[in-house]
């Protein structure tokens, strides 16, 4: 395991200790898996009217995250305290839109487009397939059902990931094309996730989440997220500079 991962494991623990901070964390993991991913499959579906096996897969990835979204809610739930409401600058799926020029809720003109809106849900999914392992290790001891849960959400997000890869190559107008866009889209996501997570530290301490530890330990967590904050270390995934390993179907 990444040090970083490590460090992100610890502070987890820490926060999911709490009510408060499970429910937040529950909540926001919710609304990351149907709200602006939403958008994206929206526009994928009105391309797709054309091409059946398309639209199917595009429909059973968007009921997926659908159920996703409802399970973790009902965990949230399970915690006993109202839906947290998610601030909008800790928007993981929105800061990666911003930084990537506006991509969602886009019409998606051709079939390069389908393949930038694959690569941007390849993206997410590499982050989820790497982030929800930890998030399931977060939760043993302290909560079986929502290990549960991510365990049998973990198992759809690798079958996501297999859609996606099939799915960017087979639009790829090239297979150049397909991996300078896959790598950078992987470059502004591993930028955009760190400094989430380096806001997701400040807001989880600043709310109090952390207060049943030491005031020691919270200073120390304090000097690690300001240590993020001015060093700003960018979190690519495993999956950064995986070359293409089959050919490209061009589809042009
Ligand atoms: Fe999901
Ligand atoms: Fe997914």
């Amino acid at each position: 395991m990444r040090i970083a991962d490590k460090l992100t494991l610890l502070f987890m623990k820490r926060m999911l200790a709490g009510p408060r901070g499970r429910s937040h964390f529950l909540s926001q993991v919710a609304d990351a898996e149907n709200n602006d991913e939403g958008a994206v499959f929206a526009a994928l579906l009105e391309r797709a009217k054309e091409d059946e096996a398309l639209h199917k897969l595009v429909a059973r990835h968007a009921a997926d995250e659908e159920r996703h979204a409802e399970l973790l809610g009902a965990r949230a739930l399970a915690t006993g305290l109202p839906r947290a409401q998610v601030p909008e600058h800790l928007k993981l799926l929105r800061r990666l839109d911003e930084a990537l020029g506006g991509f969602f809720g886009q019409p998606l003109r051709s079939n390069e487009d389908v393949m930038k809106a694959y690569l941007l849900l390849q993206v997410i999914e590499e982050r989820a397939v790497t982030q929800f392992p930890l998030f399931k290790e977060a939760f043993v001891g302290l909560d079986d059902e929502t290990v549960k849960v991510f365990a049998e959400i973990e198992v759809d997000e690798e079958r996501h990931l297999k859609y996606c890869q099939a799915v960017a190559k087979r639009y790829a107008p090239s297979e150049e094309v397909h991996e300078k866009t896959l790598q950078h889209f992987r470059e502004v996501e591993a930028k955009v996730f760190a400094e989430n997570s380096v806001r997701n530290m400040s807001y989880a301490l600043e709310q109090g989440f952390l207060d049943e530890a030491p005031a020691l330990v919270r200073f120390g967590w304090r000097l690690i997220q300001l240590y993020a904050a001015v060093v700003k270390p960018a979190r690519p995934t495993p999956y950064m500079g995986v070359p293409v390993q089959r050919p490209i179907l061009a589809t042009a």
